[in-house]
This record gives structure tokens, C-alpha cells and sequence, in this order.
């Protein structure tokens, strides 16, 4: 069963050719046509099928378009052309602090975040503690979020976005700001929710965590995939890559 289906999706976005130097400028040059965008695709053509149970991994330069394929996966994002369809539930880790307010505490925060993904306030009572021990935060409920690390406010993200057993998980880079130990424990959990039937879609700067958790891999070049298939043959032709060749710019 294909849980997550993205055809010929192309994503234009229209970039600014000149600096304007204040809105009444903007709107003189809009109102008179003399706005010059440079059109620039970020994914071109891309199409992917994602499996249940599958744990499928993206892996790319900066700058390849692996964070808008996952928004457009997750409907955060509509692309210019083509399609993108989820089945089930998905529980999104994209942006690190959406659906968090910082001025607010962590168990404030875990109330509305809860909200955001749509769960209800007795579903959060219920799962409250386990959301708590999960992130090991117990101490600090009633800090606002601005004072805790990126770590932190990970820590608790994706103990919010996998409580719910979703039936799709999209995680970009969220792994990757927590400490070692966290690490694990983020891979243990993801385990678990793959045994329990949950298909997971990861962009992840770590080669080895790609390689230890996915059994696929696509690989995006400048919005287009290079490569897709099977974990040991996508990342050993990506680690290939020598800084030799042309490279893409950092985005
Ligand atoms: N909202 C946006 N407006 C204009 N350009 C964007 C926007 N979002 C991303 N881009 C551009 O699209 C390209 C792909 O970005 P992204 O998907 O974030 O890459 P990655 O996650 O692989 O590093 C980059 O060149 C980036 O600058
Ligand atoms: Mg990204």
C-alpha cells in the first residue's frame, strides 16, 4: 500500500532580480509592471512512492530541495505543478518551533502544539506524563520556551508528534539538534513506531543515521533525483561525491 504519493511535483518560487528599498517602491514598480522576479525551481519533476512500513530517507546538498519536498508532503507547502497525497494521519517535525509559542511555558506549550496537530485536551491529560518523560524536561514545565536550547524544544516536539501513533511521521533535520543520547532515544521510539506500522519520511545530515534507520533512500541534485532505491546503494554513490565536481551553492 503506498502511504505517501508525490507525482511530477515541480516548485517554482519567484525571486526578486532587484533590491526595493520600501514598499511604496514595491507598489509603484507592481502597479507599473516594472517588478522583475527570476523564476526558480526549487523540485522539478519530482516523483516518489513511499510505501507502508517504509522509512524513507532524503539525502542532498543544502540547498537541493529536500525541506520543500517534506512541506509539500506534510501540505504545508502546494506545489506549482503535480501532486502530492498523504494516506492517514501524519505527524509533521518540519520547522523547529512551529505550533510553539516561546513566550508561553513547555506545559503550556504542549497543550497547544497538541491543538495544532489536532489533538484534543483529554487526549493530551492522558498522555501528558509520557509526553513529559519522554523529553526529560520534568523540572523546567514552567520555563517559557524562549529559555530552553534547540534541543530542548526538539525534545519535546517529538515527543508531542509521536505520542499519537501516526500513521506517517515526516521528520527534517529534528534529530539533529538534540544531544547523542536524545539521538537515540528519538531512533528507539521511531523503532517502535515502525513496528507498530508507522512509515517514516526523514531528511537527516547524518549519513549513518540514514543508514542505520531507512530501508530506502532518494537522493535530490538541484531539485531533480539524482538517484533513488535501496539505502546501500543510494548513500554509497552519495558519499562518492568528492567536492571535485560542480557543486551547488549553500542555501
Ligand atoms: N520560500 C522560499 N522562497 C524562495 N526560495 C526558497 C524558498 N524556500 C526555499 N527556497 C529555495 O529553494 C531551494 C531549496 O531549498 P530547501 O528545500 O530548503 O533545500 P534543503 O532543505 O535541501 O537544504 C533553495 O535554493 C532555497 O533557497
Ligand atoms: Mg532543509
Amino acid at each position: 500500500m503506498n502511504m505517501i504519493e508525490v507525482r511530477d511535483v515541480s516548485m517554482r518560487f519567484n525571486m526578486a532580480k532587484e533590491k526595493v528599498d520600501n514598499l511604496k517602491e514595491y507598489f509603484i514598480k507592481r502597479v507599473k509592471g516594472t517588478l522583475k522576479f527570476e523564476e526558480f525551481y526549487a523540485l522539478k519533476n519530482v516523483s516518489l512512492t513511499v510505501e507502508k512500513g517504509d522509512v524513507y530517507g532524503l539525502v542532498g546538498l543544502n540547498g537541493s530541495g529536500k525541506s520543500t519536498l517534506l512541506k509539500i508532503v506534510a501540505g504545508v507547502l502546494k506545489p506549482t505543478t503535480g501532486t502530492a497525497v498523504v494516506r492517514g494521519s501524519i505527524a509533521p517535525l518540519i520547522e523547529l518551533g512551529a505550533g510553539f509559542d516561546m513566550d508561553l511555558t513547555a506545559r503550556e506549550n504542549i497543550y497547544l502544539n497538541g491543538a495544532v496537530l489536532g489533538l484534543e485536551p483529554s487526549f493530551i491529560n492522558a498522555k501528558f506524563d509520557e509526553i513529559v518523560d519522554f523529553s526529560e524536561l520534568r523540572n523546567f514545565l514552567d520555563v517559557p520556551l524562549k529559555n530552553y536550547s534547540s534541543g530542548m524544544v526538539a525534545r519535546i516536539a517529538f515527543a508531542i508528534a509521536t505520542v499519537t501513533h501516526p500513521d506517517v511521521l515526516i521528520a527534517d533535520e529534528i534529530l539533529a539538534v538534540g544531544d547523542f543520547l536524545f539521538q537515540k532515544k528519538c531512533e528507539q521510539r521511531m523503532k517502535e513506531l515502525m513496528s507498530g506500522g508507522t512509515t517514516v519520511l526523514i531528511v537527516s545530515h547524518s549519513i549513518d543515521q540514514i543508514e542505520r534507520l531507512c530501508n530506502k533512500v532518494a537522493w535530490l541534485d538541484h531539485g531533480h533525483i539524482r538517484m533513488d532505491g535501496p539505502v546501500e546503494e543510494v548513500c554509497a554513490a552519495y558519499k562518492s561525491l568528492d567536492g571535485s565536481a560542480p557543486s551547488q551553492g549553500e542555501a
